[in-house]
Parts: C-alpha cells; sequence; structure tokens
C-alpha cells in the first residue's frame, strides 16, 4: 500500500489532483484515517505492531504529499513567471495629468493668506432665503438696491417670498453671526448667481467673502488687512492703494478698494502705475445688521468685504476672457490650470 501511494503521490501532477488523494487518504472520511480506527478493536500485541507502522505510513504519506505540492506550486509559479513577464525596456504609456482650475487654485491661495492672519473658512447654501440674502442684510422690501442684482428667482411657495439663488457671498455672514458669537473671524468662498453674460460676466462665478466682528474694530483694520492681502497675492512690495466711498446696504461707510496698475505687453502688473483698477467691495458692518443677527452694535463692530475670484484670477494669471472658465474644454484647462 505504502508504494502504491507514494507512487500515487509522485503521479499527480496538478495540486487538485493531489489535495483529492489527501483528503481520500488521509482526510476524516479518508482510507488511511479508516485503518486507524481499526487499531481501537484490535488485541493489544497485535495494535502494538499495527500502531506504529499505521502512523509511519500516515506521516510518510503526509510528507510526501507536502512536497509534491510545494513541487507542483513551484511550477505553476515558474510557469506564470514565463508567461506573464513584462518587458521593463517598453517606454511606459503616458499617463494624463489632471489640472487645478485657476478659481481653485486662487481660492486656495486667497485662503492661505488669510488664514494666516487668523480666518476661517465658512460656508453657506447656493440657494437662499430673501432673509439672509437680502432682508437681514438691511435691503428693506422694495429698496432699489435689489434690483441691481440681476436676481434669479424660484417660483414662490404659497406667498412666501421667493427663494433665490443666492446673488452674492453676504448671506452666509448673517448665517454665521446668528450661530455664533464674537469675536468672528471668517473667510467664505462661494458661488454665486446674477443673470448676466460678456466676457467679464457669467450667470455664475465665485467670491469670496470676508468678515471680522470684534470690539473697537474700525476702519484701518480694514485697510491694512485689505492691502497686505493684495500685496501677499499680487507678490509685490508695494501697492498703491484707495478706498473709494461707494454704497451697500449692509455696510456703513462703504468703499470699494482699488489698486494701481500699468499694462505690460498684453498683461497687466498690480502695485504701482497710472491706471486705477477696482478689485473688491468693503465697509464697517452697518448696525442695523448687527441688530438684525443678535449682536449688540454698541458692544461689536466690524467690517466685512467681498471679492470676485474669477477676476483676481485673470488679473493674475492673465487669462482675458471669462466664459471659457466654465466651458470644460480640456485644452484651456491644461493651459490655464495648475499642477495639484
Ligand atoms: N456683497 C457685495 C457684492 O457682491 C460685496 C461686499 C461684501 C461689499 C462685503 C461689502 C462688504 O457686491
Amino acid at each position: 500500500l505504502r508504494h502504491q501511494l507514494l507512487a500515487e503521490v509522485q503521479n499527480s501532477d496538478d495540486i487538485r489532483t493531489l489535495e483529492q488523494l489527501r483528503i481520500a487518504e488521509l482526510g476524516k472520511k479518508g482510507r488511511i484515517s479508516a485503518m486507524m480506527r481499526t487499531l481501537g478493536q484490535m488485541a493489544p500485541e497485535e495494535r502494538g505492531i499495527q500502531g506504529p507502522l499505521l502512523n509511519a505510513l500516515k506521516q510518510q504519506v503526509a510528507a510526501a504529499i507536502m512536497d509534491r505540492k510545494a513541487e507542483l506550486e513551484e511550477a505553476e509559479l515558474e510557469k506564470r513567471l514565463q508567461t506573464e513577464r513584462i518587458d521593463m525596456t517598453l517606454p511606459p504609456r503616458a499617463i494624463p495629468e489632471g489640472r487645478l482650475h485657476p478659481v481653485m487654485q486662487v481660492f486656495e491661495e486667497v485662503a492661505a493668506i488669510f488664514g494666516d492672519m487668523g480666518f476661517t473658512v465658512a460656508e453657506g447654501p447656493d440657494i437662499e432665503d430673501d432673509w439672509h440674502n437680502f432682508t437681514a442684510l438691511n435691503f428693506p422690501e422694495g429698496h432699489p438696491a435689489r434690483e441691481t442684482h440681476d436676481t434669479f428667482f424660484f417660483h414662490p411657495q404659497q406667498g412666501a417670498a421667493p427663494k433665490v439663488l443666492r446673488t452674492h457671498t453676504s448671506p452666509v455672514q448673517v448665517r454665521v453671526m446668528e450661530a455664533q458669537k464674537p469675536p468672528i473671524r471668517i473667510l467664505v468662498p462661494g458661488r454665486v448667481y446674477r443673470n448676466d453674460w460678456d466676457a467679464t460676466h457669467t450667470p455664475m462665478f465665485h467670491q469670496v467673502e470676508g468678515l471680522v466682528i470684534d470690539k473697537a474694530i474700525h476702519m484701518g483694520h480694514l485697510k491694512g488687512c485689505l492691502i497686505d492681502f493684495v500685496k501677499e497675492f499680487f507678490e509685490v512690495a508695494n501697492v498703491e492703494a484707495r478706498f473709494r466711498p461707494h454704497f451697500f446696504p449692509f455696510t456703513e461707510p462703504s468703499a470699494e478698494m482699488d489698486v494701481k496698475y500699468r499694462k505690460v505687453g498684453e498683461s497687466i502688473e498690480i502695485g504701482e502705475g497710472d491706471s486705477w483698477m477696482e478689485i473688491l467691495g468693503s465697509g464697517m458692518v452697518h448696525p442695523n445688521v448687527l441688530s438684525n443677527c443678535g449682536i449688540d452694535p454698541d458692544e461689536y463692530q466690524g467690517f466685512a468685504f467681498g471679492m470676485g475670484i474669477d477676476r483676481l484670477a485673470m488679473l493674475k494669471y492673465g487669462m482675458p476672457d471669462l466664459r471659457p472658465y466654465f466651458e470644460a474644454d480640456a485644452g484651456w484647462t491644461r493651459h490655464y490650470g495648475f499642477r495639484p
């Protein structure tokens, strides 16, 4: 029997046959196992002879199966190495690399600069109610300033004021002030929507809003903070800036910030020069807005600013037209996009 079994092991030439053999002989219901069970009924002297013999047989067969299995596995691996060999000398196939959209790049640059000044990022919904987009921001109903926003309205629900696609990121000021006690220092990146379409206006565009609320905040903080930002963002040591009086319902006084620039060939250099460029809106948060959000204007003051990210990107990276930003043209993205 021993010779027969060992021969069978040697003749198994794949792992499955070998495994079947192992089960048939050594498995619980296998032949050798059955023979082992007969030992119990034997007379002690006979068992003394048969026991060691059977045990030796069992061990020999088990060892032979293990060896054969190792051999077969080795052979299989060898075969795979032969057939699946990789030609290391072939040139690799190029993997197309994704690009970061300039808007995202500029978001990140702006967030990093204000992050160093202690601002944290806050966000709000794109679909806003009338309260957050207008009323709480001191746009009374019927106020002409509402008309300047080219608002997209949703169908009104049962007499309620219609929801809108937010026309600016300022509603997030309200949401944060309603939810959080001063001191507040937030930066709000987001999409905003206005019904407008030409080379420098798209119906969806991006803003970054800033809001600082604390005790004894004044216009000097606003100016210092924004001038520092412009220097960092445009990477220039000197920036000539002016704050030109303006009107926003939610700030008083309000100012637009202009910076000097000069044209160099096709592109624009910000900082010094002979012309002014408007880059953002800003102002001291209106006392009515603070009250609307449950903050006492006699105790706290603050400033806010809002800027168009798409335009900042145009100025810094020299894109002439805003519309291709949102056309998902891979050629444009490859040209103007950033390595992540
Ligand atoms: N929300 C204003 C706009 O979209 C910008 C702004 C923000 C102005 C904060 C002042 C303060 O035009």
